[in-house]
């Protein structure tokens, strides 16, 4: 029984099935990075910062974005080790079976869920949020009954749906489409920050910045908890490995670049929004257009809306890209029913699996009151960084002489520190968070001996 549970995949078995079944390798370096900068810059800057500055973390937001840059920044490194290791779908998930077993690989499948799809189903709404507001500002009005959930007083979130309806038709399109419509609209959402930056630097106010922590550092700390979700996304770009013309030497860069560069918006980005407007006004699900508006700055707070609608696009068009490779990955591997492991002749995607992903993700986001579980996808997001730091360091112990293009710098400093600072981030969430997870979690277990190991075509050999 044990022996079930601990079974793993052989790395070379599991590069041989990446080439067998041929998705298009079609991404270059720079189109990983700007997966990730897709990816990773959506609601967390343009909606969890107000909240995180009002009742969190006050002008030491900047300090949470810190923080959690740290924990990222660890994190990313000993992903991008197994990424060139074992380039293939999967990301967390096929990196735990490789290593530390199926058990342990499917938990972190389950757990991944709570990652990419609750993600989209959560930023879906946002997006409708943001979307109706535009539609209001060039006075179009949608029925209550066509814009929010039925525990909501409506009937269904139609933009919600909409969006996820299209960004399935954008995948299952193929990767190259997808990657291009992405590259647009980052370097929209890019210009837009670059904006906000530029106009609003002149209204800074010293005096807003005091007092600088008036939360205490506890504050900072469960700051850096909710604007997490921000950060969540560059391990994105490792979905896409097999999807790389040469992931050996891209992933790491895909990786590494767009976490640094987002990192450097946001803090940027912190410091300028704290300094234009008294932190304790900013509570608003806008709050950079908000602050661009109460210093008289009408444009650009109308142009950053935009630029937000743009950001949370990309965040769910990757973040769904995310979930089907990972689908993906687990159904070829028998966990999964083996019909979304299909690939279509002709667009070289996993076209059953994104379609029935969208569905689920556009069916949840349409009728289901769930944005208030964005804290769920952060912990979801730190257990598979928990997880896959555990794995590099088994690796290195168990196989030291496979080839890795890509080394973890400070072994094992690097992921021991990966693991401290994400179990602090996670200690700092609410307890309902937590209780959640357990929940998710006992509910994948589960699962997993009622279907999974009987199916699991490591257990057919
Ligand atoms: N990092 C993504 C966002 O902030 C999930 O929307």
């Amino acid at each position: 029984m044990m022996q079930t549970l601990t079974r793993t995949k052989p790395i070379t078995a599991a590069t041989e099935d990446g080439d067998e079944h041929g998705l298009a390798r079609s991404l270059s370096g720079m189109d990983l990075t700007l997966l990730g900068i897709g990816a990773i810059i959506g609601a967390g800057i343009f909606v969890l910062t107000g909240v995180a500055a009002a009742t969190k973390a006050g002008p030491a937001l900047s300090l949470s974005f810190v923080m959690g840059a740290l924990a990222c920044g660890f994190a990313a490194l000993v992903y991008a080790e197994f990424a060139s290791t074992v380039p293939l779908s999967g990301s967390a998930y096929t990196y735990t079976y490789v290593t530390l077993g199926e058990l342990p690989a499917w938990i972190i499948g389950w757990d991944l869920i709570l990652e990419y799809a609750l993600a989209c189903a959560t930023v879906a709404i946002g997006w409708s949020g943001y979307f109706l507001r535009l539609l209001e500002g060039v006075g179009i009005h949608l029925p209550v009954a066509l814009t929010q959930a039925p525990g909501q007083g409506g009937l269904i979130n139609l933009p919600a749906f909409a969006i996820m309806f299209l960004i399935s038709g954008l995948l299952a399109l193929g990767v190259r489409q997808t990657s291009l419509v992405n590259a647009l609209i980052v370097v929209l959402k890019l210009a837009v920050i670059g904006l906000f930056v530029y106009v609003a630097v002149p209204h800074t106010e010293p005096t807003n910045w005091q007092p600088f922590m008036p939360f205490g550092l506890s504050g900072v700390m469960a700051g850096a908890g909710l604007i997490f979700f921000a950060y969540i996304g560059f391990d994105a770009v490792s979905t896409a490995a097999e999807e790389a013309k040469n992931p050996q030497r891209d992933m790491p860069i895909g990786i590494i670049a767009s976490l640094v560069v987002c990192t450097l918006i946001y803090i940027a980005v912190t410091v300028v929004l704290t300094g234009i407007a008294p932190y304790t006004t900013l509570n608003v699900s806008d709050p950079m257009a908000f602050a661009l508006a109460q210093v008289g700055e009408r444009f650009a707070a109308g142009a950053t809306a935009i630029g937000a609608v743009a950001g949370l696009t990309s965040v769910l068009l990757v973040m769904m890209y995310g979930q089907t490779r990972v689908f993906f990955a687990m159904s070829r591997d028998g966990l999964l029913p083996k019909a979304f492991s299909t690939v279509h002749p002709r667009t070289r995607t996993p076209a059953r699996t994104i379609l029935a992903t969208g569905l689920l993700i556009a069916v949840a986001a349409a009728l289901v009151p769930i944005q208030e579980v964005a804290s769920l996808v952060n912990v979801g997001t730190l257990a598979a960084f928990i997880m896959v730091s555990i794995a590099v360091l088994y690796l290195r112990r168990t196989q030291p002489d496979i080839h890795r293009p890509f080394r973890t710098p400070f072994m094992p400093w690097t992921p021991i520190l990966a693991i401290v600072c994400c179990s602090a981030l996670i200690a700092s969430l609410d307890a309902v968070t937590l209780w959640r997870f357990v929940a998710w979690m006992a509910a994948g277990v589960v699962l997993y001996f009622v279907y999974a190991r009987r199916h699991s075509v490591l257990g057919q050999l």
